[in-house]
């Protein structure tokens, strides 16, 4: 556990670029998904390691089941083989395995593999991990809505019940709000991530592809996140004290 740094309780991670690094070595876009898992399954142990307690991945946004039936099957297929089998280093490790997003139109299959890891997982206390797989922040606000309309109807809860923690209670996972966003490859965009969520993070964009956003690169974020001054709306202490 570091205890010099301040090292941020929820991290998220938009990881962009695989495809440009396998085409970049003249490799099918596949290849880049895969040397992606490797790189997911590195990083958590290491987040775990520094002390993150919270990481959320965006896997697979509602919007690329527009990439070619290939790549979205190929991707269907990675999913399901790292959820049973290439992470559970992870499993072993203690690291607590969420899923937010829509489970249609996702396949049985994986959808089976995703049950099966988060019940396997459900009373660890390491890292948790939230992975964002058919996910999209506008679907979430959506659903959550819907939820919440539900509630109100049934009698559940008065108007008054509804403020921005309760918003929170009621999205896909009631996780802590995100402190930390990472979009790898350059690209300056939040592609529909954990909006409600990221209200407050602070972000960060390596020009690095996601393949090799490795553990060094990690700690480059941490020493970046480390000199942002914080102030959630409000001023800062030194000015504060003036
Ligand atoms: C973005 O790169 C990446 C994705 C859409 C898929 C992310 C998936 C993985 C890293 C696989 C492993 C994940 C888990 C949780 C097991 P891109 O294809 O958009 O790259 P490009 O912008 O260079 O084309």
């Amino acid at each position: 556990m570091d205890t010099e740094r301040k090292i941020p309780n929820h991290v998220g991670i938009i990881m962009d670029g695989n495809g440009r690094w396998a085409t970049k070595r003249g490799l099918p876009r596949s290849a880049g998904h895969k040397a992606g898992v490797e790189t997911v399954k590195k990083l958590c142990l290491h987040m775990a390691d520094v002390g993150v307690k919270y990481a959320s991945l965006y896997a697979f946004s509602t919007e690329n089941f527009k990439r070619s039936a290939d790549e979205v099957n190929y991707l269907m297929d990675l999913f399901m083989i790292s959820f049973n089998k290439e992470m559970r280093t992870l499993v072993d490790r203690g690291v607590k395995v969420v899923f937010s997003g829509r489970r249609e139109p996702l396949p049985g299959k994986v959808l089976k593999a995703m049950d099966k890891i988060v019940e396997d997982t459900k009373d660890f206390d390491g890292l948790t991990l939230n992975i964002c797989l058919n996910y999209g922040s506008h679907a979430e606000i959506v659903d959550t809505t819907k939820k919440i309309c539900e509630m109100y109807k049934n009698g559940e809860i008065e108007l008054d019940d509804i403020n921005p923690e309760f918003i929170q209670h009621n999205l896909y996972q009631d996780l802590p709000p995100l402190d930390f966003v990472i979009r790898t490859s350059g690209e300056l965009r939040v592609s529909n991530f954990m909006m409600y969520q990221a209200s407050y993070a602070e972000f960060y964009f390596p020009e690095v592809l996601f393949p090799d956003f490795n553990e060094e690169e990690f700690d480059k974020a941490i020493d970046a996140f480390n000199h942002r001054n914080r102030r959630f709306g409000g001023v800062n202490n030194e000015k504060k004290s003036n």
